[in-house]
């Protein structure tokens, strides 16, 4: 028995979010508005937790700064620590990685044409652990392995959608090849619409966000053509991050000729700060 894809999860990755958890916050009637769209998913996580995540998110210039830049790096550690970002590491649990599949998902990838950046020692930012927290809650340790795959979209030039939908092809094809019966969740991390700085900071685009969604769904292919600039135009400076998620949908059946994913949970709010927040689970029939 091969590793399987079994689901996928789209979330936003808002650090506010997480500075709310953090500080017990999440009851309150603001916070208590985005969080409320994620208890049906800690709830699902608890029923269909798999053994590995590859989590799909963008360091903010935590792990990597502007000296370095890859454009897709595979974490293929043991555990990774938690970055500080200015204010204190987050008091999260150490994420434990899956150094076989990791170090497998390379060679296959690689081979398979897309040139990974492999990366033995990497702090996480925001851009993965807030996904966990609002996927698992406060918990003592994370209920599962996590392959880190950070990707540049804070320096153009950045990967096209076209692109990280082919690799999400790719990565499917990886995990399927891996010799062991592991279940393996594929989560495209970032967005929806925001942008954080100049004249249109603030921008929030909800047509755009929630067209965006039902595209994902049903044809992502057509979505993965879209250009970086309709992003920023529609969705903001760093709306941009939505190209990850098309990561994770290019890893789903459908996309290697399978049948369409079921929506377990779809859910949109705005504000969580400055930010349209996004989730969605997807689930390959079994
Ligand atoms: C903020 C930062 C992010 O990286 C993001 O994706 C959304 C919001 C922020 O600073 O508010
Ligand atoms: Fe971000």
């Amino acid at each position: 028995m091969s590793a399987r894809v079994t689901a996928s999860v789209y979330t936003s990755h808002v650090p506010a979010i997480g500075a709310a958890i953090d500080l017990g916050k999440a009851g309150e009637p603001y916070w208590q508005k985005v969080f409320c769209g994620y208890d049906f998913s800690r709830q699902w996580m608890k029923e269909n937790t798999p053994d590995v995540v590859f989590l799909v998110y963008n360091d903010h210039a935590n792990a990597f700064s502007l000296e370095v830049i890859p454009t897709f790096a595979i974490g293929t550690a043991a555990s990774f620590e938690i970055a500080d970002e200015g204010w204190g590491p987050r008091p999260v649990p150490t994420v434990q990685g899956h150094p076989e599949l990791a170090s497998h998902i390379a060679q296959s990838v690689i081979q398979d044409d897309f040139d990974l950046t492999i990366v033995n020692r990497m702090a996480v930012d925001h851009g993965l652990t807030v996904p966990l927290s609002l996927m698992c809650g406060q918990v003592q340790s994370w209920p599962f392995a996590v392959i880190p795959f950070a990707v540049n979209v804070v320096q153009y030039p950045v990967p096209s959608g076209r692109r990280c939908y082919r690799l999400g092809q790719a990565i499917r094809r990886a995990v399927e090849s891996f010799d062991r019966p592991l279940r393996v969740q594929v989560w495209g991390t970032g967005g929806m619409s925001h942008q954080l700085q100049g004249p249109r900071a603030g921008l929030i685009n909800r047509e755009f966000d929630l067209d965006f969604l039902d595209r994902l769904v049903a044809d992502p292919e057509a979505l993965s053509a879209m250009p970086h600039v309709d992003y920023v135009r529609e969705a903001g400076s760093e709306g941009i991050e939505l190209v990850m998620w098309l990561i994770a949908r290019g890893a789903m059946d459908d996309a290697a000729g399978g049948k369409p994913p079921r929506v377990a949970h779809r859910f949109y709010h705005v504000p969580a700060s400055n930010t349209a927040v996004g989730h969605l689970i997807l689930e390959n029939p079994r």
